[in-house]
């Protein structure tokens, strides 16, 4: 009796165990596949995907850069001190220009994707305006903060 007994019920246990094993895997096994695809180094919505590579610095383009700072930034930053903005002097000391050169064009998209300008964001507790500039504008600028920072 016993010994007709202990087969049937392994049968019965595996086939339990195996219908519950399949059953139960699928969902918790999804969540883990993708955790997020957006990095900030390649956002195709930002104006400037180029890579800037720098020679000489050009005069002509650092009078041109620093006449539009004057102008167009002066209003919420300096040199060497902390206003309505980071101080920019330095900022190519902590920054690549091609980050710089985004900052400029498109600060507004910058806060949405990049977690660098949405710590300033946080920071200076002011969103930066869009200034409008074209990218040559913008170039010029790069070209006057390169003069102003200690690295390059
Ligand atoms: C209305 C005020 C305002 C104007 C005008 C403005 N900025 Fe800004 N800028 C800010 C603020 C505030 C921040 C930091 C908070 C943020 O990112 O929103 C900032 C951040 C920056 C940063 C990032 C600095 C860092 O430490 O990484 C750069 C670069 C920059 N601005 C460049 C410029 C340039 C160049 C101009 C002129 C074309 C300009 N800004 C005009 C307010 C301004």
């Amino acid at each position: 009796m016993m010994n007709r007994l202990i087969p049937v019920l392994l049968l019965a246990f595996v086939f339990t165990f195996g219908a519950c094993g399949g059953g139960g895997d699928a969902p918790p096994d999804d969540g883990s596949t993708d955790d997020s695809g957006a990095t900030s180094a390649t956002n195709p919505d930002l104006p400037f995907q180029e890579t800037l590579s720098f020679g000489e610095v050009d005069p002509t383009l650092v009078t041109e850069g620093e006449e539009l700072f004057t102008i167009r930034c002066t209003t919420c930053h300096k040199m060497g001190e902390r206003y309505v903005g980071p101080q920019l002097d330095d900022v190519l000391d902590r920054r690549t220009p091609e980050w710089v050169m985004n900052m400029i064009l498109a600060p507004d998209k910058m806060v949405v994707t990049d977690p660098e300008a949405q710590a300033l964001l946080a920071e200076f507790a002011v969103p930066m305006t869009n200034q409008n500039l074209t990218q040559d504008e913008a170039r010029a600028i790069v070209e006057y903060l390169r003069t102003t920072s200690t690295g390059s």
